[in-house]
């Protein structure tokens, strides 16, 4: 493989040039953490599992009218997307009370919301990811208003859509985090929906027990946090067919 720039490192995934302008490789690691990264591990084969579970996703969601950064798997651990300029908001829905929501307003985990909640953060570890709103948003020109009406839209699309699919593979999507970029074609901009979806960055509960089957397992030390993020892959039945014994992946070259 050829030598390339790495263009950015983050705590589960690090970004690369990409072979053609306007693309980045996107290579998914195992490390994992939480509550800002005080906490620190690695979750063995994740960085496989999340590749295919987030290709898988986008996929899905793009045949129906979704547009997305991803491009296509390049490998075990690889994907090529889009370049795209993020914007420094995280987008999070909710339809069942559970972490910081519970913690905040004192409803009991499990408490179906009377209807989907749409929260934003401002991406900004310094900060620890402060809780705003839209008038913040757009008064501190992050996004304009035109750009959090297509991110609304799209995220509540987002949100049916993934309930859907999840609960008929028995799986109760709970929350989600996603993050959206601008796409620069010519003169015209697309917000698309870019980084990952995958258990690092969703609540999915099994529908019949309740039982966890994300990264809160690894957050609340709840343990078979590997056995939980490769049972979500077998059940959207993309588990990679070596399995994630070849948890290794290709070589990072830098
Ligand atoms: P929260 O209940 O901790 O606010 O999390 C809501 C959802 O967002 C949950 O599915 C986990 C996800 N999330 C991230 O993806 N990244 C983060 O940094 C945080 C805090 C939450």
């Amino acid at each position: 493989m050829a030598r390339r720039r790495q263009l950015y490192e983050g705590k589960a995934k690090i970004l690369f040039e990409g072979p053609e302008p306007g693309t980045l490789v996107q290579y998914f690691k195992d490390d994992a953490t939480a509550f800002n990264a005080q906490k620190k591990g690695v979750i063995t084969g994740k960085g496989v599992l999340n590749n295919r579970i987030s290709e898988y996703l986008m996929q899905r969601l793009g045949e129906i009218g979704i547009p997305t950064h991803f491009v296509r798997r390049l490998n075990m651990r690889e994907q090529l997307i889009r370049e795209v300029e993020i914007i420094p908001v995280e987008v999070v829905v909710r339809n069942v009370a559970a972490g910081s929501l519970s913690a905040r307003l004192g409803i009991q985990e499990g408490t179906r919301l009377p209807r989907s909640i749409v929260e934003y953060y401002y991406k900004n570890d310094a900060l620890n990811d402060p809780m705003v709103s839209e008038e913040h948003i757009t008064a501190f020109g992050w996004a304009h208003p035109a750009d959090m009406d297509d991110i609304v839209n799209l995220t509540l699309r987002i949100n049916d859509f993934l309930t859907g699919l999840f609960l008929g593979v028995g799986i109760s999507l709970i929350d989600f985090k996603v993050e959206f970029g601008r796409l620069w074609e010519n003169e015209d901009m697309r917000i698309v929906l870019a980084d990952e979806i995958s258990p690092d960055n969703c609540r999915l509960w099994d529908a019949k027990t309740n039982e966890k089957m994300d990264k809160d397992r690894f957050r609340r030390d709840l343990g078979r946090v590997e056995e939980a993020y490769q049972e979500v892959a077998r059940r959207l039945g993309i588990l990679p067919e070596a399995g994630v014994r070849d948890v290794k992946g290709p070589e990072i070259m830098q």
